[in-house]
């Protein structure tokens, strides 16, 4: 109210009629209220600094990249890929790369662009109450190897997904998920669980607990680099996973448990896993 009287003191000051200066007073209160209610309660402060989004117009270089099953060749250089991504997580050896293909090949699949590999997505199916209490990223694709993998179950569980680190926010990564979804709708699964690292978490790490800074990203108050894709993938939130993998220190050991519900999935049909899958 003080600004209120303010404006029309310096309304009336300038000349105005007392009945405009106080229709313009009450305005330019009314209009700073608004504002006030439209924006959030408290500033945005760090949360800006976690994720620089490219500027430039999106998806530049979309139309001219494939999503395709992975094949015995594309070893070598999806895991110098991978290791460009996580400079300081392991990557995956050969070995373990060529068994996800011998257990499960319609479970992995890659982004190609002109120039090669530019991303990857790896999956494998698992019976979900055998993990739902408790897991850790190693236990539940065997090291990596996916000797997890349970054609009986009905949930796909996505064991890994990343895209060259100089071409993500082009909508890369929602080829891939699409290209997962396709796989999950193809063999009639009930849906598709993975556990999403949280690497805008250690920022915050002595301010707050890694659920209440996921809660945040749900609550679009923060944005997290992993997180923040998987909400806008239409993937649901159920909880933050402890231990994880323990060796991603930006997550500091922390994941967030996230669900997609298949909505043709037909519980009375069986799953069926075709040779060949169209992507
Ligand atoms: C997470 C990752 C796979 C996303 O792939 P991407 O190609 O960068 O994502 P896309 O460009 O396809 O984004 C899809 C949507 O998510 C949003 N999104 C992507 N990254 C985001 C971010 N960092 N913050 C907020 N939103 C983001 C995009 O805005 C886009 O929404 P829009 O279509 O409305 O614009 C990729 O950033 C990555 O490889 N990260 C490092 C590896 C990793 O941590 N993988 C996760 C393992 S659990």
């Amino acid at each position: 109210m003080a600004r209120l009287q303010l404006i029309k003191h310096n309304a009336q000051l300038s000349g105005l009629r007392p009945e405009l200066a106080t229709y313009i007073g009450t305005a330019i209160e009314g209009l700073h209220q608004y504002s006030r209610f439209r924006s959030d309660e408290k500033p945005p402060g760090r949360a800006s600094a976690v994720v620089v989004r490219p500027t430039e117009p999106r998806r530049p270089a979309v139309t001219a990249i494939k999503v395709r099953h992975t094949r015995p060749e594309d070893i070598p250089e999806l895991i110098a890929l991978q290791a460009r991504v996580y400079p300081d997580i392991p990557a995956w050896n050969r070995r373990k790369v060529r068994e996800q293909l011998e257990v499960f090949p319609q479970g992995q699949i890659v982004a190609e662009g002109e120039n090669g590999l530019v991303g990857g997505a790896s999956s494998l199916i698992v019976l979900w109450d055998d993990w739902a209490e408790s897991h850790t990223w190693k236990e539940i694709t065997g090291a990596g190897t996916f000797d997890n993998h349970n054609p009986l179950g009905r949930t796909l569980y996505g064991a890994e997904v990343f895209v060259d680190p100089n071409l993500q926010g082009q909508g890369i990564g929602h080829l891939l998920y699409n290209g997962r979804r396709a796989l999950c709708q193809a063999m009639n699964l009930k849906r598709v669980i993975a556990c999403g690292r949280l690497p805008g978490y250690r920022a915050y790490s002595h301010d707050m607990s890694a659920e209440f800074y996921a809660q945040k990203v749900v609550w679009g108050d923060l944005v997290d680099p992993v997180l923040s894709f998987q909400i806008k993938e239409g993937f649901s939130y159920c909880g933050v996973i402890e231990n994880y993998i323990p060796e991603d220190h930006n997550s500091c050991g922390y994941a967030s448990l996230i669900v997609w519900l298949n909505p043709d999935y037909h519980p009375e049909q069986p799953v069926t896993i075709p040779e060949h899958i169209a992507l």
